[in-house]
């Protein structure tokens, strides 16, 4: 049954994916991210009354009060929010990476999640909707580089659970989803290279956007009493490396 999404890091990838797959089955979309730009140009492509466009950043607690007070009538009514908007940044192991990046990783994709999460909760309930989560592989994989990367999505993943028991009763059904590689943005912004993007991705036959979009719109999709509470997916050409082992000889 259609209804209105909340999505979150709609300006690309996963998000901007979703947008456009909810719209073409009836729902109606808020779409957010930073590059107001790319928000406009989804409502002239899917149409001003099917797609609200707020451009805030995760990280402006103010902009996010604002953004939901300021939800025109039509679209104040959440039915299900897609906590997608998140990065990587950087590939460094913990003793050379950035510390300013990892706060913005953790200030993102942990502290601007929660706000949002909270922030929308009352109308969730009230409408018994529905909260799903981008969380990823590296939640529970870890991989050299990944430290506060897959730390924030580790925390996705165990929000997700403890919301679904905190939400008890209410009918509201929260998913974690947890993708391998999806061949987006997502390796242009952690490494700021397109040779490293391309190279990452090249000769692979990687996840879209569109596979993730499906995947979520099948979650949401599903009768009301059934709750997927995780769902982890890899295209067929990634799998597990196994343990480093220190050879002293
Ligand atoms: N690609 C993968 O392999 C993969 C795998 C597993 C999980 N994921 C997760 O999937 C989600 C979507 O990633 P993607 O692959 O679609 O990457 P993407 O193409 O880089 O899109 C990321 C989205 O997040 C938004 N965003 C980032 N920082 C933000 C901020 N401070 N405020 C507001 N919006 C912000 C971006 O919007 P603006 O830049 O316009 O603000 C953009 O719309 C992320 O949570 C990611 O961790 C991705």
């Amino acid at each position: 049954m259609a209804g209105t999404a909340f999505i979150t890091g709609a300006t690309a990838g996963i998000g901007a994916a979703s947008a456009r797959r909810f719209v073409a089955a009836g729902w109606k979309v808020i779409v957010t991210g930073r590059r107001a730009e790319r928000l406009e140009t989804l409502v002239t492509e899917l149409g001003a009354d099917k797609v609200h466009a707020i451009a805030f950043d995760m990280r402006d607690d103010a902009a996010i009060d604002h953004a939901i007070a300021a939800l025109p009538p039509a679209f104040a009514d959440v039915d299900l929010l897609i906590n997608n908007a998140g990065l990587a940044l950087g590939t460094a192991p913990a003793q050379r990476a950035d510390l300013a990046q990892w706060r913005q990783m953790i200030d993102t994709n942990v502290t601007g999640l929660v706000t949002i999460t909270h922030k929308l909760l009352p109308v969730l309930i009230a409408r018994k909707g529905g909260i799903i989560n981008l969380s990823s592989v590296a939640a529970t994989y870890p991989y050299a580089g990944g430290n506060v990367y897959g730390g924030t999505k580790a925390f996705v993943r165990q929000f997700s659970l403890g919301l679904r028991s905190d939400l008890h009763g209410t009918g509201v059904r929260v998913t974690s989803i947890e993708p391998g590689m999806v061949e987006t943005e997502f390796t242009l912004v952690r490494t700021g290279s397109q040779a490293a993007s391309d190279s990452l991705y090249g000769g692979t036959t990687p996840m879209t956007s569109e596979d993730i979009a499906e995947t979520l719109f099948w979650v949401a999709s599903q009768p009301a009493h059934l709750n997927f509470n995780t769902i982890e997916l890899m295209p067929v050409s990634q799998s597990f490396a196994g343990f480093q082992v220190v050879r002293e000889n």
